[in-house]
Order: structure tokens, then sequence, then C-alpha cells
């Protein structure tokens, strides 16, 4: 199937699944341990139903929202994700592009291979993602090279305090450091197109692919260890250290990777802006709750104070509007864009982009709701009533 004909995010997700290799489709795709939370966040999202109101005049619908004060025609930012430059050429700048074409933000990682000075020329709104490492004096060195950089909006990931446990990725021979292996070898060499057109041209430009926001005395390449312990996730940082970020970075600071309304209003006695309300896409904690599960009660304690974000596991527009009637002020969607950024580069990242704004505006009009403020009044005839009870104060 060509690109083009894919009709929802799963068709896309099948066009990635033929081009990549096992080892690297199953890296973007997958959960992890056991993949109970992976399963658990589309059972969430198929659990939620939304009653439409009928006989409503709907011809003037509109999905936009406002972000930190910015006006953006959809409501989705492209989350940060480290694997863009293995799924196409250049594949942050791709997808930066396509972000700018659809008018949201762009979220470039820590970990991505394109640095953020580059991502920027393509004139996306950009937020920089943040891993703490070790070395606190280089983690600094990194945010002003961000802010230097044109991110206005830092994103702290707090739910990676230490390298989540997939077993899938060691059976495929595929794991940072990329180790040589024979299956790894034979899924390489079975995906000729991938191997020419992402890998050998990665060689012929820019060499082995590699963390290009690490420090260039540590800087590896992905086939091989971090030369230096100063680079490895840091597994203490407190509140307290957010409280100090939040003097450092002069723009919007979001936390990414709350789940308990007690942690949510942690992030609001610290100053921040916003929190990303998040289970990672499922790939680090097997038991966490789902992020729409938790949603109500943290937007109830504090949506007022907070731009509540979420993400995990959006593969329709309707997810996207179930979290907004369940109170989040956007949506990040990271595998959604892969899958498109792996079968066509940026047209196929648009092409996902344009799936999900159409399912959004198909699924708000049938819900007899023109605007995404309206989308909250669905809220009442939320059938399902937290089946589980969230997780945290
Ligand atoms: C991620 N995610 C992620 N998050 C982060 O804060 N820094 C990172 O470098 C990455 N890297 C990364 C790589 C890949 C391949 C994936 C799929 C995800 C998590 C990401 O930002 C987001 O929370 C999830 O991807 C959301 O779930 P969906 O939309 O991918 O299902």
């Amino acid at each position: 199937m060509n690109y083009r004909n894919a009709l929802n995010i799963d068709d896309l997700r099948a066009v990635a699944r033929r081009r990549l290799p096992k080892g690297i489709f199953e890296y973007v795709d997958r959960g992890t341990e056991d993949e109970i939370s992976l399963r658990g966040n589309r059972q969430a999202f198929d659990a939620v139903k939304l009653a439409p109101s009928v006989l409503v005049d709907v011809s003037g619908r509109s999905q936009e929202v406002d972000v930190f004060g910015r006006r953006q025609a959809m409501p989705l930012v492209i989350a940060p994700t480290a694997a863009a430059g293995l799924m196409w050429h250049d594949g942050d700048v791709q997808l930066a592009r396509a972000a700018a074409q659809a008018d949201i933000p762009f979220c470039v990682s820590t970990q991505s291979m394109t640095t953020i000075e580059k991502i920027g020329e393509t004139g996306a709104h950009l937020w920089f993602q943040l891993y703490v490492w070790r070395d606190r004096k280089l983690t600094h060195a990194l945010i002003d090279r961000a802010r230097d950089a044109g991110a206005e909006t830092l994103v702290l990931t707090a739910d990676t305090v230490v390298s989540p446990k997939r077993e899938y990725n060691q059976h495929n021979g595929f794991g940072i450091p990329l180790k040589p292996s024979l299956r790894g070898a034979i899924d390489v060499a079975s995906h000729p197109r991938w191997l020419l057109s992402v890998l050998f041209r990665a060689l012929m430009t820019e060499g082995v692919p590699t963390y290009v926001h690490y420090p260039a005395e540590f800087r590896t390449a992905i086939t091989r260890v971090a030369s230096s312990d100063a680079l490895k996730l840091a597994d203490n940082v407190k509140w307290e250290e957010v409280t100090e970020l939040r003097r450092r970075w002069p723009g919007r600071l979001i936390i990414k990777g709350v789940l308990r309304a007690n942690d949510a209003q942690k992030a609001v006695n610290c100053g921040v802006d916003g929190i990303v309300v998040s289970n990672h896409g499922a790939r680090n904690l097997d038991i966490a709750p789902s992020p729409i599960d938790v949603l109500p009660r943290i937007v109830d304690k504090v949506g007022d104070r907070l731009v509540v974000l979420a993400d995990s596991s959006v593969r329709r527009g309707s997810d996207v509007v179930k979290l907004l009637a369940l109170g989040a002020h956007a949506v990040l969607v990271g595998r959604s864009v892969l899958f498109g950024l792996a079968a066509s580069g940026e047209a196929g990242a648009t092409h996902a982009l344009e799936l999900l704004k159409a399912e959004i505006d198909n699924t708000m009009a049938l819900l007899g709701q023109t605007t995404v403020s309206q989308l909250r009044e669905c809220l009442e005839s939320v059938s399902k009533v937290m089946t589980s009870a969230p997780i945290g104060g």
C-alpha cells in the first residue's frame, strides 16, 4: 500500500512495518515488559463513550486551540521522539516541516539525531524536551543551547529515571548502543530500501547517526555506549530541582509524565506552566495507569492553573476528542506521526496529521460540537465513569 492510500493511522502503521527493519519497527511500536500498559491504554480509550447532541448547527466547526497564548490550527503537538532519524533520512527535519505546515509545535528530543539549530531552520514552532543528565553543568549548558536556538518551551521528562526493560529490543538484536548481530544484519539486509535511503544516506552525509545534543567531547555514535557516566539519566531529580530549573528557564516550563493529582499540584507549587499527563506511550512502567483514566482527577485539581496536555496511544481523531472532552488543552502524538514519517518522510507525516485532523473534525460534527471548549460539555455525557479508581491522590 502507498501512504496516500492509507485511510487511518493503522494503515500507515502497516506501511511503516513493511518499510522498516523489524528491530526498528518494534522499537517504535511496542511497549515494555509484558505490554500490559500498552493494551491498557487502548482499552481505556475504547471504554470512554461520548453521547452526541443532536439537531445542532455544526456548520461552523473549528478545532483551533490556544496553547500558551498561541493560537494553533489543530489541538496537537508532535511529541519528542528519539528515533525520527531512523524512520527517514533527516527525519527530525521532515517531521518539523510537517509540524510547521500543520501550524502545531514540534518538540525536539534531547536524544534526537539532528541538532535543534538545524531543526530550527524549518521555521517550526520549537519546544525542547530535556532528559536530566547526571552532570548538571552539562544539563544546564544544554538548556542554554536550546534557548539560544529559539525553543520557547522546555519539557522536562520526569518519567524516565532509568532505562526501561524492553526485552523485544534484545531479542531483535536492536538496542542503543547498536550491536552488530547476525539477526540484526539479516533484518536490515532484507529491507534494502531502508538500508539505502536511510542508513547509507546517513553514512554518506553525516556519518554514523549520533546523539547530536550530547557535548562533543562525550558524543558517541549510536553504535557505542555513552563514553561517560556524566550523560547517564539522572535518577535523583527532585521537585526542588524543578524550582531551580524554573529560575533558570525564561520560557514556558512543562513537566512530562505526570500521572498523579498530587504531583500535578507540586508542579503548580514549583511555578511550572504545564504538564503532560502521560505514561510515555506505555514504554516505561508497565503497571502505569492510562492517562485518560487519571486525567479528570488531575484536571479537576489543577486545570485552572496549568496547561494540561496528554498523550499515549492516540491513534484516532476520536481519541484526541476524548482527551479534550476530559479536560486536556491539547494532545501530543508520537508513534502516529512516526509511522507516517517512516512511510514517506514529510509527506507521510503530513498525511498522518491530516488523517487525525479530518477524524477530529468528523467526530466533533457527529457529537454536535463546534469548538474545542464546547467539547468539554460532552463531559456530562461521558457514560463511563472511571471503572478503575484513579491512582494517586
Ligand atoms: C518516545 N518518547 C520520548 N519521550 C521523551 O520525553 N523523550 C524521548 O526522547 C522520547 N523518545 C521516544 C521514542 C519513541 C520511538 C517513542 C515511540 C516515544 C515518548 C513520547 O514523547 C510520547 O510520550 C509517546 O510517544 C506518546 O505515545 P504515542 O503517541 O507514541 O502512542
